[in-house]
């Protein structure tokens, strides 16, 4: 404890200082359990689009209660964007869900993560495959330019269980063509390809059953993973996870890394 903490006067003392705190610019519910906010971005933070950082609130006990979140926003955004679920009981999110604008959210500038482009060989394909929240790390790299740079096609894959859990990821996907900054470079290059478990949709079903069955590729007209031309940045549950893993290493991908980079990657989403 510094020496003017130790003598500041009992109302000082009372008011909570947020370390690394921004502010809360916009705020959007999609359903009970989904909505994304944005923030300032701190002026030291610098990362590739796709990484993640630990955000958070001061818990009850005055110390800080961070959790890893994916910045759905690109690097050259000079906002910061995530995409949160809402847990009722969840230490962080069930407060979390309750911010307003012009509220303050810790931002530790330290950003990390797997799923960024350099952890994948060159490719032709990219395929981002998500499930509920684990669509954020996507949502920043399809606005980013280097992304389309790099392949001639990008297919993102979304599961949820029900229709209005896609409109986060459809939104942005049907913005994206025609986006007066990244427009040019998104042209026809990314296709969506949503499906729902729990409600009617005009696809039904869980990504990995249809990656199993051949569906997907059939569906839009592609031929099946190949790892000479195909990439897959996945993101979801540990089942997803898991389930898209073994998909990819059947078809003779190897899973790459930053400092070794191959043909996918994979990072849980964070959940509670
Ligand atoms: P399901 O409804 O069949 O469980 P959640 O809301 O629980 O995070 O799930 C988000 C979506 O992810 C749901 O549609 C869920 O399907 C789906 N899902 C869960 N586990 C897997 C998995 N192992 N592979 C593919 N999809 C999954």
């Amino acid at each position: 404890m510094s020496k003017d903490t130790a003598t500041a006067p009992a109302t000082e003392r009372a008011k909570p200082v947020l370390p690394d705190a921004q502010t809360v610019t916009k705020v959007t519910h999609y359903t009970d359990r989904l909505f994304s906010f944005r923030l300032t971005r701190p002026r030291s933070l610098r990362f590739r689009s796709g990484e993640f950082v630990m955000i958070g609130l001061l818990g009850d006990n005055g110390k800080p209660l961070l959790r890893a979140y994916s910045i759905a926003s690109p690097s050259w955004d000079e906002e910061l964007e995530f995409y949160s679920i809402k847990v009722q009981d969840g230490p962080l999110t069930s407060k979390l869900q309750n911010i307003q604008v012009g509220d303050e959210v810790i931002v530790r500038p330290k950003p990390v993560g797997t799923l960024v482009l350099d952890a994948l060989l060159p490719g032709k394909r990219m395929y981002f495959i998500a499930t509920g929240t684990g669509i954020a790390p996507f949502a920043s790299l399809m606005r980013d330019p280097d992304l389309y740079e790099r392949y001639d096609e990008v297919i993102m894959c979304h599961t949820c269980r029900e229709v209005a859990e896609l409109k986060y990821g459809a939104d942005l996907v049907a913005s994206l063509a025609d986006d007066p900054l990244i427009g040019e470079f998104v042209g026809d290059k990314l296709r969506y390809y949503p499906t729902t478990t729990r409600e009617e949709s005009p696809k039904m079903g869980r990504v990995t059953e249809k990656m199993k069955d051949g569906s997907l590729f059939t569906d839009l007209g592609l031929v099946p993973l190949d790892p000479a031309n195909d990439r897959v940045m996945i993101c979801g549950s540990m089942g997803l996870n898991t389930d898209v893993k073994e998909i990819c290493e059947a078809a003779g991908l190897t899973e790459g890394s930053n400092s070794q980079p191959a043909e996918f990657v994979l990072e849980k989403a964070f959940v509670g």
